[in-house]
């Protein structure tokens, strides 16, 4: 290509191409930048037409075409594509599906969840995407949200590791290599923490709140170098998120030097004004949104006459407008848009999408999701006594519900002109057991029930089966129609006819296994009474169903450990492990526990792992300083194992409330039989800091407890404490 203009030549720093380019634009081609627009709704006139900048939703060869339609255009902008590659770059048929985001985190393996971002940002660059919709950085609250299986869990430090790898694996070395693309940190901020975990309705959170627990994650995300962000639907004390010029402009840019750009979530313009009613019409909440500081909005039509008219009446200074332009181009230069294109690429597409490879990472990685939350008697791993097995369950051979939420099945996408995920791709714990068992055993298979319809007509001949069997795997849980956007539930309860299938199969007296295949945490406790063993494999992927017959079969040893805690009743919401205390009298309701049914950092293995000898190097901490904490632990069971060694810490005494336990840190440590190994944990002084009445960020003098073990529980925690010296 002739290089015309100084923006057109790789040569020069992107600071004085972006320069360059910006004083050639138009308002219209400006404001086209800031707009991005559905990819299924006739692109190419809102291109030619409105210089819309971007697109979202659009594949393979639909990005060539435009993208090639953008090159001729008058300053030969390109566009970017950005897709929701939640949990791999799932609207791909022959992608590679991983466990979602609630189940990646209960690996508690940044390494693995960066490894997962690296894939899936090499199979969505060969489609032409540019741009991923991912990580959610939301702390998990109240489980009744449709959502909380696209985070990952309760605990703020947890979200900020494991989201800031997701970031680095999508974005890679740098965003110019053509197999990274940009990642989105969302949904700026505290989405996940609306009332009654209704989806997008307001946020009751204090400044304080914001600081202490929901903005974190997102400030290790602009440390880890995310691109963009997403502006979240939903209000925060009356202020939505679009318009919230301290969330978006002095806490994100001023304080923490955010040099990307701020997407709208989906249509937020239009909500200002028809749900949220802030803004008596769109062209007063496209003021605001622009004012606020968020450089693109999704998906609203009438973006750029809006803006333009605003700009043109002299409603909005242009300034603004070149701000936000100038941060997304910068990004369109930093991925090399300009000088490669970064067409999409589909023969070499096709190579590598969804290749043995990547099934391994996938079968990895669901593998450490899987949470053993029961195991009596040593139910398992399954002995060579178990000849018959019966697999029984809604969910035990429903592909559809073991992917979860953002996977395209069945044209969920409308008219994406792309072949459906083949069933033989995916294999469910009915196909990973029949695999596993071979001649070894043999493996009866009854649905028994459904998890919408409550119909009890299948039930019998499954109670038959179980009867029959030398035990019984039972694999429940919840499906796409309880889950994700819109919908929120009221009743966490096993619903349809499950939990009278489990109680007919429980009536055999044969073992019963329960597999939880959810995207969530569901009100399980007659399960967890009743069931011999029990394991959560949440929404595990296109290889979940060998990961949990390996798991069933002892070939591996659950490792998972709980990132977000099981209540018994949904009436306990929220239950997170790190709640403020201060529980006026019994610190329970009347008439349920106050504590949940499985904690946060809870998992079993097939071995056991004895905790012994906490050291701290250090009784006293001061500014600039990292206490050095040590601690002894063996493997005393007969079998290689993984285990999770979480370091907590409690402020005993502050000048404002603080949770009794708040993660700090974490092990993963892989110990043979027999073996015994001195862990070394770290603690930085500024991990200990808190957010005062003031709102300052402080460390307070005093005492500190230490707390050291394999769950947040009391007692598999071994503790001590030192003093902070200010
Ligand atoms: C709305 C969702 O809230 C957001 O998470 C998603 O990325 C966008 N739609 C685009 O699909």
């Amino acid at each position: 290509m002739s290089i015309k203009y100084p923006y057109e030549d790789a040569s020069r720093p992107i600071s004085e191409r972006v320069e360059d380019l910006i004083e050639r634009m138009t308002l219209a081609e400006k404001v086209g930048q800031m707009c991005q627009m559905n990819g299924r709704d006739d692109a190419e006139t809102w291109l030619r037409e409105h210089h819309v900048g971007s697109f979202l939703h659009m594949l393979g060869e639909e990005t060539n075409a435009l993208q090639r339609m953008a090159a001729q255009t008058r300053l030969g902008i390109p566009l970017l594509f950005g897709i929701d590659a939640i949990h791999g770059h799932a609207f791909w048929p022959t992608s590679t599906v991983f466990p979602t985001q609630l189940a990646l985190s209960c690996t508690w393996n940044p390494e693995l969840v960066k490894e997962v971002g690296r894939i899936t940002a090499t199979e969505a660059a060969h489609t032409g995407v540019h741009w991923t919709f991912s990580p959610v950085l939301g702390v998990a609250r109240d489980l009744r949200w449709g959502r909380i299986g696209e985070t990952f869990g309760e605990d703020p430090y947890l979200v900020s590791r494991l989201g800031s790898a997701l970031i680095r694996g999508y974005q890679g070395e740098a965003l110019s290599a053509p197999d990274a693309i940009a990642a989105c940190g969302k949904h700026y901020a505290g989405y996940s923490g609306t009332q009654g975990g209704r989806d997008s309705s307001e946020a009751a959170l204090s400044e304080r709140a914001m600081r202490s627990t929901y903005l974190p994650p997102f400030q290790a995300a602009v440390e880890a170098g995310c691109a963009t962000l997403m502006a979240g639907y939903q209000a925060i004390d009356g202020i939505p998120c679009s318009a919230n010029r301290w969330l978006l402009t002095d806490v994100l840019r001023g304080e923490w030097g955010f040099g990307g750009f701020v997407v709208s979530d989906w249509k937020n313009v239009e909500h200002m004004n028809d749900e949220q009613r802030v803004s008596p019409d769109l062209m007063d909440a496209a003021q605001r949104l622009v004012s606020a500081g968020n450089d693109v909005a999704m998906n609203t039509p009438r973006f750029t006459e809006l803006v333009i008219d605003l700009v043109e009446q002299g409603d909005l200074d242009e300034t603004l407008v070149d701000q936000a332009v100038c941060n997304v181009l910068r990004l369109k230069f930093a991925l090399g848009l300009f000088d490669e294109n970064r067409y999409a690429d589909l023969d070499k597409g096709a190579e590598i999408m969804g290749c043995p490879a990547h099934r391994a990472l996938a079968l990895q990685s669901a593998a450490q999701s899987v949470v053993l939350l029961k195991n009596d008697d040593a139910t398992l791993p399954l002995g060579e006594d178990i000849k018959r097995i019966a697999v029984i369950g809604p969910n035990a051979d429903d592909p559809e519900a073991q992917l979860g939420d953002w996977v395209l099945w069945s044209g969920q996408l409308g008219e994406s002109g792309l072949p459906d995920r083949t069933r033989e791709s995916v294999i469910t714990v009915l196909d990973g057991i029949r695999a596993r068992a071979g001649d070894r055993c043999a493996v009866d298979y009854a649905r028994g029930c459904d998890v919408i319809d409550p119909g009890l007509e299948g039930i019998p001949e499954a109670a038959a089966l179980a009867g029959a069997a030398d035990v019984a795997i039972v694999v429940v849980g919840d499906r796409l129609e309880q889950i994700g956007e819109t919908k929120d539930r009221a009743n966490l309860d096993l619903t349809g006819g499950q939990q009278a299938l489990l109680e007919a199969v429980h009536a055999t007296g044969t073992p019963m296994v329960v597999v939880l295949v959810s995207s969530k945490p569901l009100t399980i406790p007659w399960v967890a009474k009743h069931a011999q063993a029990l394991l959560a494999a949440w929404n595990p992927g296109l290889e979940g169903g060998t990961a949990v017959a390996e798991i069933l079969f002892g070939d591996r040893n659950p490792s998972g450990k709980l990132t977000i805690s099981f209540p018994y009743h949904v009436g306990q919401q929220p239950v997170y492990y790190n709640l403020i205390p201060g529980w006026h009298g019994e610190p329970r309701y009347v008439d349920l526990p106050g504590e949940p049914l499985f904690p946060f950092g809870y998992g079993l293995s097939y071995t056991r792992f004895a905790y012994a000898n906490l050291e701290l190097a250090s009784r006293a901490l001061t500014e600039g300083e990292t206490l050095h904490i040590a601690v002894d632990v063996e493997n005393v069971g007969d079998r290689a194992g993984v285990e999770i060694v979480q370091l907590y810490v409690n402020d005993r005494f502050s000048s404002v409330t603080t949770p009794l336990k708040e993660l700090k840190g974490f092990a993963r440590v892989e110990l043979a039989p027999g073996e015994r190994r001195t862990i070394e944990l770290e603690l930085r002084y500024e991990q200990l800091a808190l957010v005062n009445a003031e709102l300052e960020t402080v460390v307070e003098p005093g005492t500190f407890e230490v707390m050291v073990g394999g769950s947040s529980r009391d007692e598999d925690l071994l503790k001590d404490s030192f003093e902070v010296v200010v």
